[in-house]
């Protein structure tokens, strides 16, 4: 087992990654958080998974638990959802001392962080990520939130959970699939900070399952991320490079329809598009480029979208109809492992860039005619 310690004032916490390690790390930490009451929110297929998994392991140390158990998917993360969290919590008469559980990826971690960061102004939460993407992102770093119709994670807030436990084996249950979406943000931890890291994960296959590569990949991509949001935990700054690829990734998601593409599939083609305009700005020195598309190219998931035109493009880059403003705050790169905000990069630009990417590499972003 490695051991991470995220160290922000007041409110520090580990992350513990390894195979096999729940059943003794979980009923230690909740047993010193002197609570009366364990929610574990959890979705129906984690439930059907491992039925009463994280609350058989509680209850034999003699903790109360309950489980809420809500629908599965992206289109499910939502204000309609939340409130199921909520009023599973008026029922079993919770209170400030309850502790919450997110048990489950990113979607379940996202709302249930968020659930613990407003019921009654706010009650602890421990992140026990099980997909591979909120092992190396995700459950780190207190970014909590629900979609709007409109916009991807746009009412959230930021809540810090009090520990981690990164169990490895939950992975041998997840999908190629999923494990390729993943894999893409560990990937993106490397291209934006670490080329040591970028080089690392290319040198191993993911599957079959290799337990010390993923426990070595996940901790150097958690401490990366861990260290970014120690120095600017609410993104006034450096925290926004870990939004690298994900402007043109949550326009992807969002015009597609939430669940059509996973996360780490549409942000993928999204770092992509931001290297390609990194590259074309002359940022980013041909080499770099190469090594970055040569490999992407060969994990890339295919994208088609519905009819998108340079007015709709705008209006999903800005979340806003009626905005005035014509610029975002773009994440670009240096060089392999760095890189860094481009404030005030204009949304016409992004538009002509994104044209000439989908006539270059039609391969990956195809755009349906009306
Ligand atoms: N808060 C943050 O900092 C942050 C960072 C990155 C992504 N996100 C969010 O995370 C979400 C994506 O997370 P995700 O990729 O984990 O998706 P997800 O939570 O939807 O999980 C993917 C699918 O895998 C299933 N699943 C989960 N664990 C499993 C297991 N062990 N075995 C079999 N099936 C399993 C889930 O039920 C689901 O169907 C997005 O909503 C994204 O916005 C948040
Ligand atoms: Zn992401």
């Amino acid at each position: 087992m490695k051991t991470l310690q995220v160290k922000l004032p007041g409110r520090s916490y580990n992350i513990d990654i390894g195979l096999n390690i729940l059943q003794t790390q979980l009923p230690n930490v909740v047993l010193k958080k002197n609570t009366d009451l364990v929610v574990v929110v959890t979705n129906e297929t984690l439930h059907n998974l491992y039925p009463d998994h994280v609350s058989s392991i509680l209850e034999d140390s003699g903790i109360r638990v309950a489980a809420c158990v809500l629908p599965d998917g992206e289109q499910y993360k939502n204000l309609d959802t939340l409130s199921q969290i909520f009023d599973f919590l008026m029922e079993v008469s919770a209170n400030r001392k309850t502790l919450l559980i997110a048990f489950g990826g990113g979607v379940i971690g996202d709302m249930a962080g968020f659930a613990a960061a407003t019921f009654v102004r706010g009650i602890p939460y421990i992140q026990i990520p099980t997909t591979l993407l909120a092992h190396v992102d995700s459950s780190v770093g207190g970014k909590t939130a629900v979609n709007h119709p409109l916009g991807k994670n746009t009412i959230g807030a930021f809540k810090q959970p009090e520990y981690v436990c990164i169990e490895l084996s939950f992975l041998k249950t997840l999908s190629s699939r999923e494990l390729n979406a993943g894999y893409i943000e560990l990937l993106k931890h490397g291209i934006i900070h670490d080329e040591k890291l970028f080089d690392f994960v290319q040198s191993h296959s993911l599957e079959p399952l290799d337990f010390e590569f993923l426990e070595e990949a996940i901790l150097r991509s958690c401490a990366i991320k861990g260290r970014v949001v120690e120095k600017d935990e609410t993104e006034t700054g450096i925290r926004a490079t870990l939004n690298f690829g994900h402007t043109l990734g949550h326009l992807i998601e969002t015009h597609a329809g939430y669940g059509k593409y996973l996360h780490g599939e549409a942000v993928g083609v999204g770092m992509f598009f931001a290297a390609f305009v990194s590259w074309r700005c002359n940022e980013l020195v041909e080499d770099d480029w190469t090594r970055i598309k040569s490999y992407l190219s060969q994990i890339l998931t295919p994208i088609k979208l519905p009819p998108l035109d340079q007015n709709l493009f705008r209006e999903m880059i800005l979340h806003d109809k009626k905005s005035q403003k014509q610029s975002v705050n773009f994440i670009m790169l240096r060089k392999l492992g760095e890189s860094f905000i481009r404030k005030g990069t204009s949304v016409e630009m992004l538009w002509n860039d994104f044209k000439e990417f989908t006539e270059k590499f039609p391969e990956f972003v195809e755009i349906e005619r009306r």
